[in-house]
């Protein structure tokens, strides 16, 4: 069987207005889809991600893949088209972060436990349970697919500051 390199996809940045479009739902499910889902994992793997939403590589459309043990548990790779979040409870206060975000870290509240719908990158559906990390990568990727970034979930004044340090930032060049 003949190996294909896999495309390494750019990472966009925020304010791309990408990440604030809703994706469009996935309806083919063809060998070119499995062939970026592959791309999607190792671009987030080469960023050194623990999740990755298509439009953070630029595609509005509701596919994410996950691995919140970053290649040490195989089983932990987790491809989910067209989410959604069908149960939740409790709550969890814990730092985030994102690739569309470098460098940007806060505090944002997340339901401790979720149970999410989706399908894999074959068009079957499953459901996955998942409590804290696995929560929060679930929301935080799922939120990527409603346009929603994590700095939307702080309060006012933390965005600002950090709105701030972003500006700061493109100043230098660093952004
Ligand atoms: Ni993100």
């Amino acid at each position: 069987m003949a190996t294909v390199a896999l495309k390494i996809h750019e990472v966009v940045k925020y304010p791309d207005p990408v990440l604030a479009r809703p994706g469009a739902p996935v309806t083919v499910f063809d060998r070119a889809l499995r062939t970026l889902v592959a791309e999607m994992f190792e671009s987030m793997y080469a960023a050194q991600g623990i999740g990755l939403a298509a439009p953070q590589i630029g595609l509005s459309q509701r596919l994410t893949v996950i691995d919140t043990s970053f290649k040490k548990e195989p089983k932990d790779k987790l491809v989910l088209v067209n989410p959604e979040v069908i149960a939740r409870r409790g709550t969890q206060l814990e730092e985030e972060g994102c690739l569309s975000l470098p460098e940007i870290r806060e505090k944002v509240k997340r339901d401790a436990w979720v149970k999410v719908r989706a399908q894999n990158e074959c068009g079957e559906w499953f459901e996955v349970e998942g409590e804290e990390l696995l929560a929060r990568a679930m929301l935080h990727e799922i939120d990527h697919l409603n346009g929603i970034l994590f700095i939307d979930r702080i309060s006012r004044l933390k965005r600002e500051l950090v709105l701030r340090k972003i500006k700061k930032m493109q100043k230098l060049g660093e952004w």
